[in-house]
């Protein structure tokens, strides 16, 4: 590299560092430098919190009384008539004149009590829902869900510009509120995910007497949920936000509700609740626990200055800019696992049964302590979101409106099973990546010679590193927050840590071997602009060279890596009896000799391999910060993208094939490396692209996933073909540079172009023999000629110089046609001739090559494989 350019590409690293730092750090100081004003924002927020929490305290059922709109006349006019205004709140959102559209409150309420009836099933025409009676459902509903939603609009249209928010809100300075609001789902169906998180401790209260039907059973907790709304059809945007409310465990109801700076929802929340039970059990909790939210966090206001009960998933910068969303509220209610679920095949089981056996699950996924109670069922829930502000209802897809068969409302995983199912699976996964360092150390094992490491192309080593980094990178961020899933994510990060630092010290011997090569390529090149007028005239002085030291014996052995001695000075022989074009062929190949007099330090090599890592370092942050980010991008968009990141990462062995045709290698890496690690490499990816129900509940994706696999197949037979038939089979001469053929077909009549090996050559033409056969007492070999009976080639057979066992040999005759068949082709593997026309076995010499890039005999170099 030349010394600016190398300058440049560090400056410009530098810049991006620079850059990242600038991100990295400057939302701290701009903080930092507003926190004063955003704790007297704080300090102003916490006062309203208290007087909401005054109203919650001071209000009774039945005094947030929207009006209900007629049937029969403008559903607009309902408040310009007497005694029909209703009643109202003095908490933001629910007031008269923040003018939401409360209207529907009758029509949501209705909506969850269906639910809910249709939920438990009557036992022998009694309805057991919302009498307090014990009924067969999960007591903790901590978990995930997923289904799909269907949208029904309200009966008003309600837009932006239905609201004042500077008359509602005048403390606040809002931005965009003249525009579409966020989180203002506008398709008519898609998918949500609801993550319930309850608090442990469950709160008794005493029960109303029946007359205030439905019942809630005298037991209540708080919980809170994280609500995500896929809008695939209107939006294309996901919409994350949290809830928080109360889980009534008896009767298995959960209402939650947004709260925002426009909307007080908790404070409100006991109103919307279906009964004076549920108000006043609900009233009584939230009064104990909001008032201790806002103590504590009234004392650390200078700390934390995050809204109590915010609605945004991490968005410090709210606080100070708050932008108007849609506010939601939501009802769920969990429903009773089947009886087939539950392993129960009596119909009509009796009384508790089904209670006692649910209980049991709950306390022994609660404390495990190896009971007997067969499979977890999922949890099921069915809910209905309805938004006061913007005005329309999300149910949740399932019977009785449509078939169990197309739908069944949203269903998932219980906390502790899910837990375990993500436990499971990261040490499956840290499994098969201790199964890739076993098959790297293999082929580490393997490929322990310069001239073997040679052969691997640090492109497909790279893709490998790159990507078991960034496994270790993510496993080690998310050990510090994984708390139940510490020691699995623990074991995952040593094994990728393993795989990282073995694969990365292989990246660096591969390197060191070949960046030799690439120099030798610029300086070709650079030789090339000045005088590539003919190729000959530059390569023969070196091949005779070659020639000349190799007669003498002078050159020791040494590794390619190893510097060599400068430029011939002494006189240049160009040897009569030798194929120029072999020669050339030679020289080709054997390119880490020409550039030996501009060897660098090897300092420079180590900085060199430094600021690779550092691309790669700075690549895998690029993907990783476009990973995280792609998860906000529209569904279709996203799901191409990492479709392409799979295709790209399974591309691993292109490089590979390139690598080989270039070279004229048949096979650089053990089959059992090859098939291992694209096994290994596609199981993680085979999790989440076939898997439907896979804990990160990633959508599917079997065509794309075929996709790959066949891609990956195609490769590894190409990889296979590259060994059996040859490198460049069916690759045209032109594209590839020259390189020595080691098992090209013998034909009699190259005699003349002194084509046949050395100890070959029949004795009929001592001539030739004589001229070719310089160094011959290295090695006493005896030719037997035979003729293989007529066809059209002959057998001839010598003795290997390393294994000293017969080698036979198939011979074109003259005049004959050799036609490149695939049996032909097998039958050269078994031999390979050197460019100075030494012929072994393909085993012996292969076995050779791995120390030693020189001609056993005659000491020659020899192009790397
Ligand atoms: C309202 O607050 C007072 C004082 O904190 C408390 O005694 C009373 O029980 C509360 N009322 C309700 C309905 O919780
Ligand atoms: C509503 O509450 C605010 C304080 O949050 C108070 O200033 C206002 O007077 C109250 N309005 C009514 C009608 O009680
Ligand atoms: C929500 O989207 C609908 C349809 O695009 C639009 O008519 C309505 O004004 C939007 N509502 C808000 C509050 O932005
Ligand atoms: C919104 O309310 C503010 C304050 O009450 C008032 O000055 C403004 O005119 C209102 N804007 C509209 C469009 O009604
Ligand atoms: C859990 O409930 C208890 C009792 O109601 C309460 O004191 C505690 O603050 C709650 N914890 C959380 C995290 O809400
Ligand atoms: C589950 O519910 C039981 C009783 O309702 C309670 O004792 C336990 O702490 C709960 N566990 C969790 C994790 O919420
Ligand atoms: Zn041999
Ligand atoms: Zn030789």
């Amino acid at each position: 590299m030349p010394p600016q350019q190398q300058q440049q590409q560090q400056s410009a690293l530098g810049f991006v560092l620079f850059i990242l730092m600038l991100w990295v750090i400057f939302p701290d100081s701009e903080n930092a430098a507003q926190s004063l004003i955003v704790s007297d924002l704080a300090a102003e927020r916490l006062k309203r919190c208290w007087s909401a929490l005054d109203v919650l305290n001071q209000t009774r059922w039945g005094d947030f009384a929207p009006p209900v709109p007629r049937d029969d006349g403008d559903d607009n006019d309902y408040d310009d008539e007497d005694g029909d205004s209703g009643s109202w709140l003095n908490l933001t959102g629910f007031r008269r004149e923040d003018g939401f559209e409360w209207n529907d409150l009758e029509r949501f309420r209705e909506k969850g009590l269906q639910l809910s009836r249709y939920a438990i099933p009557p036992v022998q025409g009694q309805q057991l829902w919302g009498t307090g009676a014990r009924l067969p459902l999960w007591a903790n509903a901590s978990g995930t869900v997923h289904g799909e939603w269907v949208k029904t609009p309200g009966p008003v249209h309600r837009g932006y510009d239905s609201y004042n928010l500077s008359n509602s809100v005048p403390e606040m300075h809002w931005i965009g509120d003249k525009v579409d609001w966020a989180r203002n789902i506008t398709g008519g169906s898609g998918k949500m995910y609801v993550l319930l998180e309850g608090n442990s401790t469950v709160t008794e209260y005493e029960q109303l007497p029946d007359e205030h039907a439905p019942l809630a059973g005298g037991s209540i907790r708080n919980v809170k949920a994280t609500l995500q709304i896929e809008d695939s059809k209107g939006s294309h945007l996901n919409w994350e936000m949290r809830l928080w409310g109360a889980h009534w465990p008896r009767e298995g109801v959960i209402l939650l509700t947004t709260t925002s700076e426009k909307f007080e929802g908790i404070f409100g929340l006991p109103h919307l609740t279906p009964s004076a039970d549920y108000f006043q059990s609900s009233q009584m909790l939230l009064n104990q626990t909001l008032a201790h939210t806002i103590v504590t966090k009234q004392e650390n206001r200078y700390m934390d200055q995050n809204a109590p009960w915010s609605s945004e998933i991490e968005s410090p910068s709210y606080t100070t800019h708050p932008y108007p969303h849609c506010e939601f509220v939501m009802y769920a209610q969990v429903q009773p696992p089947s009886p087939q679920d539950l392993g129960i095949t009596d119909p009509e089981p009796q009384g508790d049964a089904v209670a006692n056996l649910i209980g049991a699950m709950e306390s022994e996924l609660q404390t495990p302590q190896g009971a007997p109670v067969g499979r977890i069922p999922g949890l099921q829930m069915s809910a209905v979101v309805y938004s006061p502000d913007c005005g329309f209802f999300l149910e949740t897809k399932g019977p009785p409106d449509y078939p169990p068969g197309e739908a069944r409302h949203l269903s998932g995983l219980k906390k502790e099973v899910h837990l375990h199912q993500v436990k499971t699976w990261l040490l499956v996964f840290a499994l098969v990546v201790f199964l890739q360092v076993f098959l790297l150390k293999s082929q580490l094992a393997e490929s322990y010679t310069p001239s073997t490491m040679a052969r691997v192309s640090f492109t497909t080593a790279s893709i490998m590193v790159i990507v078991d980094g960034m496994t270790f990178t993510a496993a080690a961020t998310w050990v510090s927050s994984a708390a139940s899933t510490f020691l699995p994510t623990l074991v995952l990060m040593f094994a990728a840590f393993l795989s990282m630092t073995i694969g990365g010290s292989f990246l660096a011997k591969i390197h060191e071997v070949q960046m030799p090569e690439t120099r030798d390529r610029r300086d070709r090149n650079r030789q090339g602009n000045t005088g590539a007028n003919d190729a000959t005239t530059n390569t023969q002085p070196h091949a005779a060279e070659l020639e000349q030291q190799g007669d003498t014996g002078s050159l020791l052995p040494a590794p390619v890596t190893a510097a060599r001695p400068g430029p011939p000075s002494g006189p240049i022989i160009i040897p009569s009896d030798q194929d120029i074009d072999a020669e050339i062929a030679d020289a080709a190949a054997a390119v880490p000799l020409q550039g030996g007099a501009q060897q660098r330090p090897a300092q420079t090599a180590a900085q060199t391999f430094q600021s690779i890592v550092g691309r790669y370092i700075l690549l895998s942050l690029g993907i990783s910060f476009l990973v995280i980010s792609s998860t906000t991008w529209y569904p279709n968009v996203r799901s191409g993208f990492l479709n392409l990141c799979a295709f790209v990462y399974l591309s691993l062995w292109v490089p590979q094939i390139y690598r080989n045709t270039m070279r004229n290698c048949r096979r650089a890496l053990r089959w059992q490396f090859v098939v291992g690690q694209s096994v290994l490499r596609i199981l993680p990816l085979a999790y989440f692209w076939v898997k439907e129900d896979n804990f990160l509940y990633a959508i599917p994706e079997r065509r794309a996933f075929l996709l790959i696999c066949a891609w990956l197949w195609l490769q590894i037979v190409v990889l296979a073909a590259q060994d059996i038939v040859g490198p460049r089979f069916g690759v045209p001469a032109r594209w590839t540079p020259e390189a020595w053929d080691y098992h090209p077909v013998l034909r009699e009549d190259n005699l003349e172009a002194g084509g046949l090996p050395i100890g070959l050559v029949a004795e009929d033409q001592p001539g030739l023999r004589s001229s070719t056969d310089g160094d011959s007492h290295h090695h006493h070999h005896h030719e037997r000629k035979r003729s293989a009976g007529g066809g059209h080639s002959t057998t001839r057979a010598i003795d290997c110089a390393i294994c000293r066992e017969l080698l036979e040999v198939p011979v074109v005759k003259a005049g004959e046609d050799a036609t490149a068949s695939v049996t032909g082709a097998f039958a050269r593997r078994m031999y390979m001739v050197t460019p100075c026309r030494h012929i072994f076995h393909t085993a012996c010499l292969e076995a050779w090559m791995r120390f030693r890039l020189q001609c056993p005999i005659c000491r020659e170099e020899l192009p790397p494989l």
